[in-house]
């Protein structure tokens, strides 16, 4: 193996491969690998109070990846801090909390509570849809996102990462709106709008009628926004998105990404995260550090 340690905002990741939020279940991923093994782990989206998601069915298969409406469905922070996080960090795993909320005075109160912990880091989920707004999410707009990062920023000694919608006209300029509000990192992509029906009934196949698309088909539309957002900002960009192998993660590397983390592939093999991490091993090996353009920290 080489030596494949980050530093992502002063945090040192192992390697550069984590876990996405949603897709890792601290118990469960335990029975195949030591949860310590991937660079960080970034958890389930956490709100303030207990979410309990939308109704079923929440996911549903498509060519190249899946589709997911689960909701967000957590226990809420107090539940969380005690539980998972105690769980991960008992073992040492460098933690990503995964945090969602509302409106800003929710993101803010969990943000509040994590910093209590030794949770190494936040990432802002600026997907969630905003009451104060009629429900547009967050991430849409340039001056919410600003907003609340410029809140969060000030309450915080933790890294604060604000993972990015792709559902924007310019992902570029909430990336700069992240940057310029204080975030020490951006990380993209979240899922991209998707929709099926069942031909029979004639009725969507999700009971939330639209869910998030993620797996291999949108890996493309990832790859290009990590370039373009990491030729924008100057903070490290944590890339993911379809991300299977470890060739597929060297290209977000090589499109500018410091680290990626990988999702919808732990769903479907349970072992994805140590054979990626494994894989990379072998593509970085066969270039040199020099080689990798566009990485802001580099390797060691
Ligand atoms: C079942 C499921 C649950 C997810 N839950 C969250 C979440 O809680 N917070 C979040 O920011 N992203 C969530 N995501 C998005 C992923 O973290 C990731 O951004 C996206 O799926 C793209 O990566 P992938 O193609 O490797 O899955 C979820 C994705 C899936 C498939």
């Amino acid at each position: 193996m080489i030596d494949m340690r980050v530093d992502i905002c002063g945090v040192k990741w192992k390697n550069p491969v984590a876990a996405a939020a949603g897709t890792f279940v601290a118990a469960e991923s335990g029975k195949y690998y030591d949860p310590n093994l991937p660079g960080a782990v970034t958890t389930k989206g956490v709100s303030l109070a207990p979410w309990p998601g939308n109704p079923t069915p929440r996911v549903a298969e498509t060519y190249g990846g899946m589709l997911n409406a689960v909701g967000l469905e957590n226990p809420g922070v107090d539940a969380y801090i005690s539980g998972e996080l105690k769980y991960l960090k008992e073992r040492g795993v460098t933690v990503i909390a995964n945090v969602a909320g509302h409106s800003a005075d929710e993101y803010c109160a969990v943000v509040r509570k994590l910093s209590e912990t030794d949770v190494d880091m936040l990432e802002l989920n600026v997907s969630c849809p905003n009451v104060a707004a009629g429900g547009m999410a967050f991430g849409v707009d340039r001056n919410a996102v600003g907003e609340l990062t410029g809140r969060v920023r000030k309450l915080t000694d933790k890294p604060v990462i604000v993972k990015l919608s792709p559902n924007v006209t310019d992902i570029c300029d909430i990336a700069a709106a992240a940057e310029d509000a204080g975030a020490d990192a951006v990380s993209l992509i979240n899922t991209l709008v998707g929709m099926r029906i069942d031909i029979r009934s004639g009725k969507p196949v999700l009971a939330n009628v639209t869910g998030g698309l993620s797996g291999p088909a949108v890996k493309p539309v990832a790859v290009a926004m990590v370039y373009r957002v990491a030729k924008r900002v100057r903070i490290p960009v944590i890339g993911m998105g379809g991300i299977m192998t470890g060739a597929d993660a060297m290209e977000f590397l090589l499109a500018g990404a410091s680290a990626v983390e990988v999702g919808t592939a732990a769903l479907l093999d349970p072992n994805a995260l140590p054979r990626i991490i494994e894989e990379l091993d072998v593509c970085v090996a066969g270039r040199s550090a020099a080689q990798i353009h566009g990485s802001k920290t580099g390797w060691g």
